[in-house]
């Protein structure tokens, strides 16, 4: 499915982008586009417009280049992420506890469907497989969107990619979503 840019943003501090540029001593060329892309979705929790535009001005790369490696590759986004990213584990132990009432709660709680953001942006509600910790199912993850909370990852138990600032949640029944949402509501 073709990918969008939206056309209203919040607002991008180009800050972070010259930090990006200037960690490479040499000329930047479009053998590391894929590194730079992925290097500025860690910063910004999606690929803006502004940064884009920013990295084709200060390197070799035309941003039709840009924007064709960008689309092509499902792991990069133009939508904005909610400043915090709720993961329900739907992996079959944790389905069969529950999972699917947990994201359905969630849904409902923070009126939004699974993939969507919420839209003070504060929210970004997605579903993972298996994060290997089944025994303490239905699991769900919360964690930062954007670098400084969470942006290095390790490999849990069954090789998902998680964030070490990450904070899981086990055994979540419904009930449960209200107390958890309020610890970020506020931050
Ligand atoms: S199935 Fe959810 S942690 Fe394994």
């Amino acid at each position: 499915m073709k990918k969008e840019i939206l056309t209203k943003e919040p607002p991008v501090d180009l800050r972070l982008m010259e930090e990006e540029l200037s960690s490479y001593d040499r000329k930047i060329t479009s053998g590391d586009l894929i590194a730079l892309l992925q290097e500025t979705q860690d910063a910004y929790g999606y690929l803006p417009r502004e940064a884009l535009e920013y990295m084709s001005e200060n390197t070799s790369i035309p941003m039709a280049r840009i924007f064709g490696v960008a689309s092509f590759y499902s792991q990069f986004s133009f939508i904005p992420k909610g400043k915090f990213t709720i993961k329900v584990c739907l992996g079959t132990a944790c389905h069969v506890r529950g999972a699917a009432a947990v994201m359905e709660e969630l849904e409902h709680n923070l009126n939004v469907k699974e993939g969507d953001t919420t839209k003070d942006l504060k929210f970004t509600l997605q579903s993972v497989a298996c994060v290997g910790t089944c025994a303490l199912g239905p699991i769900v993850v919360v964690g930062s969107s954007v670098k400084g909370g969470g942006a290095s990852c390790c490999d849990s138990p069954l090789g998902q990619k998680v964030a070490l600032g990450d904070k899981f949640y086990g055994q979540v029944a419904p009930e449960k979503i209200e107390e958890i949402l309020d610890n970020y509501r506020e931050a």
